[in-house]
């Protein structure tokens, strides 16, 4: 699959600008600050709904504007599409023309996957980045989890609510037992979701990196959860329900979700090198797009934000080497060339993105 185009009116520092993208490669270089990342995240929320960065939507529309427009049109093996996303007070997604009343009812249509410098945090940082990583993957595959999620964390917030409402209030216990029941049902959904794509990282995931460290390393996964099944889920509601009533909140579920990750069984955000926490990652994301790739019968877009930047010029070619038939958007701040592949050159500059191929 590729996207033909972008068109970016007053979305962060463009004003007004169209960019055609070349089926297969496409680098944008310029100096820092410019907006090369710009335009990834408008691929990017056009792909998942959401940005990677913004906290608030309002971030991405120009500080001297009130709206923003972004628009893309896709093709893919079997049918092609046009996305349009308006950004005012509220958020308005077109789908070839035809406004879309969810959010995920434009998820799966672009597939991506992004490779940046901040991708080490899925190892370094708290489990939340890990859970993230699954999200992104899991909604463009299966839409359905996105809303399973959400109803999950809404159940989540109305039962701690009622946590405080029965510490605070004296309010009967018995209530809580209709939260219990649906967050478990939710609870329950969403492990399904994330066991089954844990388990094809898995299947993809030793093979890779073994190719990557020439059979030095056995990379292994664990995934950590409390909601294996509805009912042993609620026996651990049930179980905590008065430490939640005194703290407020709940402590067991699928918002506490955790992945492992053990390098010859030793675990490498604690023991491993830099490299080696470098390298899980690059089988991590790697074995994303298989698996995205096994699932849609295409491979995905790939978004490469300054990732060029952590390789040499040798691993720089290899990687490119092993890839084709893929689109690929690089950002770096020096133009390269990348050898025996046709590539689209961007120059980026004040919002300003021009091609420069003769
Ligand atoms: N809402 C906004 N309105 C106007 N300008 C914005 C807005 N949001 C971000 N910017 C500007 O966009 C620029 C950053 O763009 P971007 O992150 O794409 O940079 P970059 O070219 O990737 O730089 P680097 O090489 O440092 O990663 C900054 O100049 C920033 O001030
Ligand atoms: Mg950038």
């Amino acid at each position: 699959m590729y996207i033909k185009n972008i068109k970016l009116t007053n979305f962060r520092n463009y004003k007004n600008q169209q960019v055609e993208l070349d089926k297969e490669m496409n680098l944008f270089y310029g100096e820092n600050a410019q907006g090369k990342t710009n335009i990834l995240e408008a691929v990017f929320l056009c792909a998942i709904g959401k940005s990677f960065r913004a906290k608030k939507e309002k971030e991405l529309i120009h500080l001297e504007e009130k709206n923003a427009c972004i628009e893309m049109e896709y093709e893919k093996e079997d049918r092609s599409g046009k996305i349009k996303i308006e950004l005012n007070d509220k958020k308005n997604i077109y789908l070839n023309g035809i406004k879309q009343s969810k959010l995920s009812d434009i998820l799966g249509k672009i597939n991506i996957v992004m490779f940046s410098p901040d991708d080490i945090e899925i190892l370094k940082s708290g489990p939340a980045k890990r859970r993230r990583f699954l999200n992104i993957m899991i909604s463009q595959l299966r839409p359905k989890y996105v809303y399973c999620l959400n109803m999950y964390l809404k159940t989540l917030e109305q039962r701690n609510h009622y946590l405080r409402q029965i510490a605070n209030e004296n309010s009967s216990q018995e209530l809580l037992e209709i939260w219990d029941e649906k967050l478990a049902e939710y609870g329950a959904q969403v492990y399904e979701y994330r066991n089954e794509f844990i388990e094809k990282i898995k299947e993809k995931i030793s093979n890779i990196h073994n190719n990557i460290t020439q059979q030095q390393e056995e990379l292994k996964i664990k995934y950590l959860s409390d909601c294996q099944t509805k009912e042993t889920y609620k026996e651990e509601l049930k179980k905590t329900r008065q430490s939640d009533i005194e703290r407020g909140y709940t402590v067991k579920g699928i918002h506490r979700d955790d992945i492992y990750f053990f390098i010859n069984k030793k675990q490498v955000n604690i023991y491993g090198s830099q490299g080696q926490n470098r390298t899980v990652i690059l089988s991590l994301k790697l074995a994303e797009l298989e698996i995205i790739k096994e699932e849609i019968g295409e491979y995905p877009i790939l978004l490469l934000d300054d990732f060029m930047s952590e390789l040499d010029g040798k691993r720089r070619e290899n990687f490119l080497k092993n890839i084709s038939n893929t689109q690929i958007l690089i950002t770096c701040t020096d133009e390269f060339t990348i050898p025996d592949k046709m590539c689209k050159t961007f120059q980026v500059n004040k919002g300003n993105v021009e091609n420069i191929n003769k």
